[in-house]
């Protein structure tokens, strides 16, 4: 199996990538920053890269990919919470930072990737139930995984050979989860308190122990219409 993964540094995508490996896996994983514990595996390649810098992503990723034909399963998965405010407190500067993070990053991906010939056969992007139904303060992040899902079904149509989910993997405790701990306001963000009350309980499994349901459900997901959405909890 070669995998490739964004967001490889923590959370979601470093439990994905150890779970991955473990597996027998090969995995490419991009990230800015290493984690120290992949770094050392032999089945591990990591290209250290800010996704929103389109111009060293054309320029570094050919190569970097160059032993990688056939890509089993790309899971695009950095990503950003963006601030936490009332959307009329957000200016669109702030808004555009999360939108290059969570979708623009994964379109300029995909176009290379298919320019390049690779043989894609399944692609993950990791979206949120909050892209679907939003609670005061996630505005940016949700209008940011809202256009997310809309990208994997518009890519699902232009590219049929290929599989596409947008893919809402659930609690998992994470930096973005860490963001939402430190959070005072939650009687202005409703939603704080109750991911707040989830951290430390099994209704927030830290991402090594998420990673093989997650895999699990991505793989079922394969089994609906390509560039559909679809939620861990309910495959
Ligand atoms: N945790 C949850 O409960 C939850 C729920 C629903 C959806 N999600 C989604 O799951 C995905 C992973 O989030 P997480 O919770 O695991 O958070 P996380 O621990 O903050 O991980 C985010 C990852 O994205 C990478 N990333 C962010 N900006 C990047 C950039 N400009 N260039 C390259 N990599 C970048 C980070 O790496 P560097 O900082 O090293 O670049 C990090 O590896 C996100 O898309 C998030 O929206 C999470």
């Amino acid at each position: 199996m070669h995998i490739l993964i964004t967001g490889t540094s923590s959370g979601i995508g470093h439990g994905l990538a150890q779970e991955y490996l473990a597996r027998g896996a090969k995995v490419w994983g991009i990230s800015r920053r290493i984690a120290d514990d992949l770094a050392g595996e032999a089945n591990f390649h990591h290209l250290q890269l800010d996704v929103t810098n389109h111009k060293a992503v054309m320029e570094k990723l050919p190569a970097f990919l160059d032993e990688c034909k056939r890509i089993d399963m790309l899971i695009l998965n950095a990503g950003v919470l963006g601030p936490v405010k009332w959307m009329s407190e957000v200016n669109t500067e702030a808004m555009q930072k999360v939108m290059d993070v969570n979708v623009w990053s994964n379109k300029v991906l995909l176009d290379l990737l298919f320019s390049l010939g690779k043989d894609i056969r399944q692609v993950v992007g990791m979206s949120t139930k909050a892209s679907l139904r939003s609670t005061p303060g996630w505005g940016p992040y949700a209008v940011s995984k809202a256009a997310l899902n809309m990208l994997m079904n518009v890519y699902a149509k232009e590219h049929p050979d290929t599989h596409f989910i947008a893919f809402a993997p659930g609690l998992v405790d994470s930096e973005i989860q860490e963001t939402i701990w430190n959070i005072k306001e939650t009687d202005k963000y409703p939603a704080v308190e109750r991911l707040q009350q989830a951290r430390y309980t099994e209704d927030m499994p830290d991402s090594r122990a998420a990673a093989a349901n997650l895999i699990r459900g991505m793989e079922k997901a394969r089994e609906m219409e390509s560039g559909a959405f679809a939620d861990v909890r309910e495959l």
